[in-house]
């Protein structure tokens, strides 16, 4: 019995990280396919070494492409490396294309798929990933959620109970082993940072793609920044539209560099007094670390982050962005840990598939197919 685990984008190494490890503990035999949606050294290859994630067993290359021919690629290139390959499950994890490409291809080949970070919702339908997240769970059949409205989102969509098992945020397995580390970066010593500081990191289309909402937001960390230097780690889409939009040199207190290695941005992220995002997994982790975020977005598919931790959406208006920035600065914040964000999150899953595992061994053994729901039930 193989499972494939699948990656793509830097957000997926961060989550396969702990569950590789805790399923090959079980004895499972597993491989880990990146797809090759994101390829530099700093979107991909610096998160392996940082994380200690084993090379991975295939790369299928697929690069960068529109949603159409992204997904397509990735779907051409998985099923061609399953035709020569054996597999019996494939785990996938959070909502980027290859998470859709990949969970069309094994779901149609009769593979079943465990969804890791199922359930979550924006309830925005112009965004790419809830596309992807509804569909992915639609077809799973093991939907690991993170939290309990995730849950309730999966219900009211008519997913079974009984395929649904809420384990904690996987994210926090590797926040919580990699701090010290992290602790030991010389990140903010390079960049000639002390505290305080803020950290921002914008990278969705519908912020940086419209530059009549971007422009402005850059104003207001202009604003900002003359309160509070402001680093600004850029991911590559948002390099080539602030260069199109002629707004690449930094202001005084506005500091741009690219893209930095996992436990850099833990140790700026760790020990910023805010942090300005459009990022899904930041909100969550500046909830673990008690660091006040502001969400830089209309809605979030993470609202535990609100209700139980350090986050507040401000949308775009340039005026709130600068006064929850001034709030923030003035305020305290302490570490959140909602249920099951303690670490053991890849424990949990590689606990339910390996006795699933079990469970099909011995049915194959006396003839029986594999129902696509699982029963087991998981002892958190
Ligand atoms: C993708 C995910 C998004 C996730 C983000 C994390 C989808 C729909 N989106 O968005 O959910 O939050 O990853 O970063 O899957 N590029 C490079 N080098 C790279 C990768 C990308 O230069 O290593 C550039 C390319 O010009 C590419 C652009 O970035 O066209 C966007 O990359 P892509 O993977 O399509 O989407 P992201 O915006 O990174």
């Amino acid at each position: 019995m193989k499972a494939i685990v699948v990656a793509g984008a830097r957000p997926n190494f961060v989550k396969v990280a702990p569950l590789i490890r805790e399923l090959r503990a079980t004895g499972m035999e597993v491989d880990l396919v990146h797809t090759g949606q994101h390829y530099d050294w700093a979107m991909s290859e610096s998160l392996f070494v940082d994380l200690g994630l084993p090379a991975p067993d295939a790369n299928l290359e697929v690069g960068s492409g529109s949603h159409a021919i992204q997904t397509a690629k990735v779907m051409v290139a998985f099923e061609d490396w399953l035709d020569r390959h054996d597999a019996d499950q494939v785990v996938t994890v959070g909502d980027v294309n290859s998470t859709l490409a990949c969970t069309l291809v094994a779901v149609k080949r009769g593979l079943p798929v465990a969804h890791v970070e199922a359930g979550l919702r924006s309830f925005d339908r112009t965004m790419p990933e809830e596309i992807n997240r509804v569909i992915v769970d639609a077809v799973s059949s093991w939907l690991f959620t993170p939290s309990s409205d995730a849950d309730e989102n999966l219900i009211s969509e008519g997913i079974p109970r009984e395929r649904i098992y809420q384990v904690g945020n996987i994210m926090v397995d590797s926040l919580l082993a990699s701090l010290e580390r992290a602790e030991r970066s010389a990140i903010c010593s390079d960049l000639g940072l002390s505290a305080p500081y803020g950290l921002v990191t914008l990278h969705r289309p519908a912020l940086v793609d419209d530059p009549e909402r971007f422009g402005p937001v850059l104003e207001a960390l202009h604003d900002i920044s003359s309160l509070v230097p402001l680093v600004f780690p850029v991911h590559p889409r948002t390099r080539a539209n602030l260069t199109a939009l002629g707004l690449g040199t930094p202001a005084s207190g506005l500091t741009l560099i690219d893209p930095i290695g996992y436990l850099d941005f833990l140790k700026l992220e760790s020990g910023a007094s805010l942090v300005l995002t459009d990022s899904g997994g930041i909100q969550e982790e500046t909830t673990v670390l008690g660091v006040p975020c502001l969400t830089l977005r209309e809605n979030t598919e993470r609202p535990v982050t609100i209700r139980e931790g350090t986050n507040r959406l401000v949308g775009f208006d340039p005026d709130a962005i600068r006064a929850a920035a001034v709030d923030a600065l003035d305020g305290t914040s302490n570490p959140q840990r909602p249920p099951l964000w303690d670490g053991h999150t890849a424990e949990r899953i590689a606990k339910v598939l390996s006795r699933a595992e079990v469970e099909a061994e011995a049915r194959s053994a006396v003839g029986v197919a594999m129902p696509a729901d699982r029963t087991a039930s998981i002892g958190a």
